[in-house]
């Protein structure tokens, strides 16, 4: 990983879908955080290539600084960067396009690199690659480097066919599969927190932890993305990428080194040894109408553009096992949802009661031990916690339970450093440890595929949750041995 951050060699960054929902909302405002912290280099334009006209004004209109000052003048600065270049996608207009793009790195004097972000529908990927390639835009000594988003391909058959014909142009050294959860701060931490920490490193085993639960849980719909999304669902939109990356870092063995390979050798490891899904193992759900924000909300299969018997999953929970030494019988249960009751995202690792049965209630004890709970609150409230049992003040013995918290947003603040910003950080400065490596992608989709090909049967039954709830009931079996879903406590409630 680079670090401490800092400044970028000169290129030409180019955002292909420039006027798209992903680039407004997350790469442009991600750039200006980066030129505003001084590691953009003065030499680097930003080239916003769409099909239809724009106009730099339009693409930044959301960024206008409320508050003027140095704001204001980054803004204005940064704006002074970007040319917006309009592009086609066919061949007669390929070499226009690619002049236009070398008159701007001449202008700015950025040299021979590119980095290239394909904010565009994976079915683009390749097709736009491959003309860039053929149009020389990738022509001269300086490196190349090529940001897809996620999901990378449909399934196990689509996304080897789209690697096959991308590393026909590239090698893996310049691609960079994005996945978002990997720039979040507390994903992140997960890694320092098991291998710089005796405290929890030492337990992080089959021998203290009896399971763990992974849970991302949003409260919005689908968003005006039902094109996409009727075709994803909650399994390839979340599953596949999201909360396999979040399982591999809380399950795999430390890495030999911090740099790229070393890291994402170890998490695809851990992604090899699970056992593959069946069908006892996974809950597909799809909400139907209900509340959302003390708002009544319709189901998915009248959300717009959703077709009105639609059965893609809009939740999925499922119940992971690791065939290895170290987690053996530890079963790991990753959970997703649109529409649930609450927005989140936490991994809660759950240990094992203590041996013995000295406070088992009793007339001598009031209470149970509680399990320990250890808590990575990803979002929306960033913090690390840890449940325990105390004995409460006064006569007799009442046991309760009470929680260690480190608070990182108190400390640190909300959201302090976009997760965007850290990974267009580590893509224009070389470094993919934070990106998903093709082995990683494949191991991924070869379990997912098992859950898309045994969903008919649960589909069937949709929807069968309501909007604002936690999911189907049938969830509360997957657990089993009297286990119960965990949400951490809400710290500032
Ligand atoms: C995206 C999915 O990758 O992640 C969306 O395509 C989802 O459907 C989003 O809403 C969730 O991200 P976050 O950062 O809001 O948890």
């Amino acid at each position: 990983m680079t670090a401490p951050a800092s400044l970028c060699e000169p290129c030409v960054i180019l955002v292909f879908g420039a006027t798209g929902d992903l680039a407004r909302r997350k790469i442009f405002p991600a750039l200006l955080a980066l030129h505003r912290r001084g590691f953009l280099h003065a030499r680097t334009p930003v080239v916003a290539v769409s099909r239809r006209p724009t106009s730099v004004a339009d693409l930044l209109a959301g960024l206008q600084p409320e508050d003027g000052g140095g704001d204001a003048q980054a803004l204005h600065a940064f704006a002074a960067s970007v040319r917006c270049i309009v592009f086609d996608h066919t061949e007669a207009t390929l070499p226009a396009f690619v002049a236009a793009v070398d008159d701007v790195a001449r202008e700015r004097g950025a040299g021979a690199a590119r980095a290239v972000y394909f904010a565009l529908p994976a079915d683009a990927f390749e097709p736009t690659a491959a003309l860039l390639v053929k149009g020389g835009l990738f022509q001269g000594d300086g490196w190349r480097r090529l940001c897809f988003e996620k999901p990378f391909g449909h399934d196990l058959a689509s996304a080897r066919e789209l690697n096959a014909k991308i590393t026909r142009h590239f090698d893996e050294s310049s691609i960079y599969r994005i996945d978002h959860y990997l720039g979040k701060e507390l994903v992140r931490n997960l890694m320092v927190m098991r291998f710089a920490n005796p405290l929890f490193g030492q337990i992080w085993n089959r021998e203290f932890i009896d399971h763990v639960q992974v849970t991302i849980a949003e409260t919005l719909g689908v968003e005006g993305r039902a094109g996409y999304y009727e075709k994803a669902g909650a399994v390839r939109d979340m599953l596949q990428n999201h909360l396999m990356q979040v399982l591999a870092l809380a399950a795999m063995e430390p890495p030999k080194a911090l740099d790229a390979d070393s890291v994402r050798d170890a998490m695809v490891e851990v992604v090899r040894q699970l056992v593959p899904p069946s069908d006892g193992d996974f809950v597909l759900g799809q909400f139907a109408p209900g509340e959302a924000g003390g708002r009544p909300v319709p189901g998915y299969r009248a959300e717009p553009g959703v077709h009105p018997a639609s059965d893609t999953e809009t939740f999925v929970a499922v119940r992971a096992c690791i065939d290895n030494p170290r987690w053996q019988g530890v079963p790991f249960y990753l959970r997703t949802g649109k529409r649930m009751g609450r927005r989140l995202a936490e991994a809660n690792i759950v240990l094992r009661a203590q041996p013995g049965t000295l406070f088992r209630a009793d007339r001598a004890v009031e209470g149970e031990p509680g399990p320990n709970v250890i808590s990575i609150r990803i979002q929306p409230y960033e913090g690390i916690s840890v449940e325990f049992t105390v004995k409460a003040p006064g006569e007799g013995l009442r046991l309760e339970t009470a929680v260690m918290e480190h608070c990182h947003h108190c400390v640190y603040g909300l959201d302090t450093v976009e997760a965007y910003e850290i990974l267009l950080h580590e893509f224009l400065a070389g470094d993919q440890t934070l990106f998903t490596r093709w082995d990683f992608v494949e191991a991924s989709w070869r379990w997912v595929d098992a859950i898309t090909a045994a969903r008919d049967g649960q589909a069937a039954a949709f929807p069968n949750y309501a909007a604002g709830t936690s999911g189907p009931a049938q969830v509360e079996g997957l657990l089993g041995g009297g286990r119960d879903w965990i949400v951490s406590r809400d710290i500032l409630s």
